[in-house]
């Protein structure tokens, strides 16, 4: 069975287009048959990390009725298939957002798992992928206004017959300051699926256009990462080195503690 996810937030900059690449780039890893969509038509990003933004055929071509959509699918890394938008505004402007659901019919014939990034906001083109994926996955900073826009980008999902699976809180600090994974959990009434630190790794591997999951696949962010992909998948997380480390040094500092009275 094709399952269909959108990954949207309400607010802008919350890492929607980071955790698409990388959750596709991992569940293709996993051996699933995985497509990303770049349904940010109007702030296409997804092709610019992947250093695809110069492919002749994007979905704004194919929302404009002038190709095909094989012709807009590209091969992205561990094998997740890549369809972006295209950077010109122009193409935009020419796109039919309400043509997205059969862009998605069409894909699903081809995969086991299909990840839509959506834009921020609730624009024409935001509302669309809210309403044709099976499940919205809500990404929220630990931050106020990110968990408002969230709640709102849920009522808005409920109201148009789409369902939000849960939420992913991404950029974690840890610090006093971070609304609580709680407070997140009591306010929007939704399961968390996975908790992302901040992590410098995520803006360098941007830069070098390659997913963090590839890059750096031992960085606190990609661990997590790869954690939601294997449960997104129904598989078992298998532990990475930098995991078993962090739970050495807890058992050996728990171990002196307990034997030598803390250090
Ligand atoms: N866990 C993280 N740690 C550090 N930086 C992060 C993390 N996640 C995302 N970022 C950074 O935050 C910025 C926004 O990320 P991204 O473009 O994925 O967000 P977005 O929700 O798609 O934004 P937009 O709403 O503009 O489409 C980027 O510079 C990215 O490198
Ligand atoms: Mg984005």
């Amino acid at each position: 069975m094709v399952t269909t996810y959108t990954i949207a937030s309400g607010k802008g900059g919350t890492g929607k287009t980071t955790l698409s690449v990388n959750l596709g780039t991992a569940l293709a890893a996993l051996g699933k048959e995985t497509f990303i969509m770049d349904a940010d038509m109007g702030m296409a990003n997804m092709g610019i990390i992947l250093g695809l933004e110069n492919v002749p055929v994007t979905l704004h071509e194919v929302l404009a009725g002038k190709a095909k959509v094989s012709e807009a699918i590209y091969e992205g890394p561990e094998g997740v298939k890549v369809v972006p938008s295209g950077i010109s505004l122009q193409g935009f402007q020419n796109a039919e957002p309400e043509r997205l659901r059969d862009v998605m019919k069409e894909i699903i014939n081809h995969c086991e798992i299909l990840i839509m990034d959506a834009p921020a906001g609730i624009s024409r083109d935001g509302v669309v992928p809210l309403a044709i994926a099976d499940e919205v996955i809500l990404v929220i900073n630990p931050e106020l206004s990110s968990m408002i826009d969230a709640l709102k980008t849920k009522i808005l999902t409920e109201l148009i017959g789409g369902k939000v699976k849960g939420f992913i809180l991404n950029r974690a600090t840890f610090e006093n300051t971070d609304v609580s994974v709680k407070k997140i959990q009591e306010v929007l009434d939704l399961e968390i699926l996975g908790l992302i630190p901040e992590d410098p790794n995520v803006r360098r591997s941007a830069a070098y256009r390659q997913p963090i999951i590839i890059r750096y696949p031992d960085s606190p962010a990609s661990v997590e990462i790869k954690k939601i992909a294997a449960q997104i998948a129904g598989v078992e997380f298998e532990k990475g080195k930098e995991v078993r480390k962090n739970d050495d040094k807890f058992l050996d500092k728990l171990a002196r503690s307990l034997t030598k009275g803390g250090d």
